[in-house]
């Protein structure tokens, strides 16, 4: 099989550790890069030689042939993208989250079977070193069948304040909350039935952020499994890592604590700052990249070509963006919500 041709659509931050990736990848090549902002996709391209630059992805489509599509844009803006490239047949991973309506992840979920093609969402926390041993203990029948977990993944101020110029237009609930349900439903290998969700802003509208601050959120399995989730983007900007990130899986005969913020295998001071280097996520080692963050955009390029499942299905992604809006809808009524999983 000749080397399988990507483009990336959106040359943001995220775009850009898509491109290093399809870059050093022995099985791929980084054909094109479409950005709206003419500067950022040619400032990607110019990093890593990418022939084709272009600032709408229609026009991107039609003239460059093309395997698959990574579509890396912001939250609110994954839907129409996603459709036109399943329509022109391209496989397709997409940055998390699927879709942010209903109507929307109907759209892509349609789109995608219609046309044959294969898409993934870069839920990559399922390629996180320490929740895939979690997994594994599991799986294994150490920790007996899952009974309830807890998991917090905070950002720092600065993700929404300075980072994510759109953070207003999503939420912490898409940005990482995303990630809770989809790690969540992983270890349950169950469907949520029932969320129920507490909200608070303040915080960030004060810092000019039009968003929800956190979000508590208790979910019920239809096993009978209960989890609790919190995600905010107040976490203070001192902290050593840019997550504030904590689990637990307690299962019928055993249990697993995770923190990984809080990690001392590496510390690093100097006269203006003391932090943890990041060796987890998207660090490089000689120019090489790994962590998980790298790892989950490899594997879509190597299941492309081995034709094996992804780790993370259509239906995995279209569920969990239907749980997000349970909660939201809970956070909003005050009440506890049951999943409506049409679409
Ligand atoms: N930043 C992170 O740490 C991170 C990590 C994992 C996943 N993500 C996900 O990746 C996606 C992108 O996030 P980001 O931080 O790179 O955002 P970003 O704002 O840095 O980049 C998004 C880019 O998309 C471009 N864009 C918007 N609409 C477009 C369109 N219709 N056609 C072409 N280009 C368009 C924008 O001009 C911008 O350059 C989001 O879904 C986010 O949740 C981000």
């Amino acid at each position: 099989m000749h080397k399988v041709r990507v483009a990336v659509i959106g040359a943001g931050v995220w775009g850009e550790t898509h491109a290093y990736l399809y870059h050093e990848h022995p099985s791929a090549d980084l054909v094109a890069i479409c950005d709206v902002d003419l500067e950022r996709a040619e400032r990607i391209a110019g990093r890593f030689g990418i022939g084709g630059v272009y600032t709408s992805h229609e026009q991107m489509l039609n003239e460059v042939p093309l395997d698959a599509v990574a579509v890396v844009t912001p939250d609110f803006a994954h839907v129409e993208l996603a459709v036109d490239c399943a329509n022109a047949g391209k496989h397709i991973l997409l940055e998390k989250p699927l879709a942010t309506t209903r109507e929307g992840v109907g759209a892509i979920v349609r789109a995608v079977s219609e046309n044959g093609v294969r898409l993934m969402v870069d839920f990559h926390n399922r390629w996180s070193p320490p929740f895939a041993v979690a997994r594994q203990l599991l799986d294994d029948g150490e920790l007996g069948d899952p009974v309830s977990a807890y998991f917090r993944l905070n950002d720092i101020k600065w993700v929404a304040t300075d980072m994510l110029p759109w953070a207003a237009r999503s939420s912490i609930l898409w940005f990482l909350g995303s990630h809770s349900v989809d790690t969540l439903r992983w270890f349950f290998n169950d469907e949520v039935e029932t969320v129920f969700s507490v909200s608070r802003s303040g915080v960030m509208k004060n810092l000019g952020v039009d968003t929800a601050d956190i979000y508590h959120t208790i979910l019920r399995f239809r096993r009978g499994g209960i989890a609790s989730m919190e995600n905010s983007w107040i976490t203070p900007n001192a902290n050593p890592c840019i997550n504030d990130i904590k689990f637990n899986i307690t299962g019928a005969k055993g249990m697993v604590n995770l923190d990984l913020s809080n990690n001392q295998m590496i510390e690093r001071y100097t006269e203006v700052k003391a932090d943890r280097p990041d060796v987890l996520v998207r660090h490089l080692i000689h120019g090489k990249a790994k962590g998980f963050a790298y790892e989950s955009i490899r594997d879509f390029i190597d299941k492309l070509v081995s034709g094996q499942d992804f780790l993370v299905s259509l239906e995995d992604a279209a569920n969990t963006s239907l749980v997000i809006l349970a909660i939201m809808e809970s956070a909003k009524t005050g009440k506890p919500v049951a999943v409506d999983y049409s679409y």
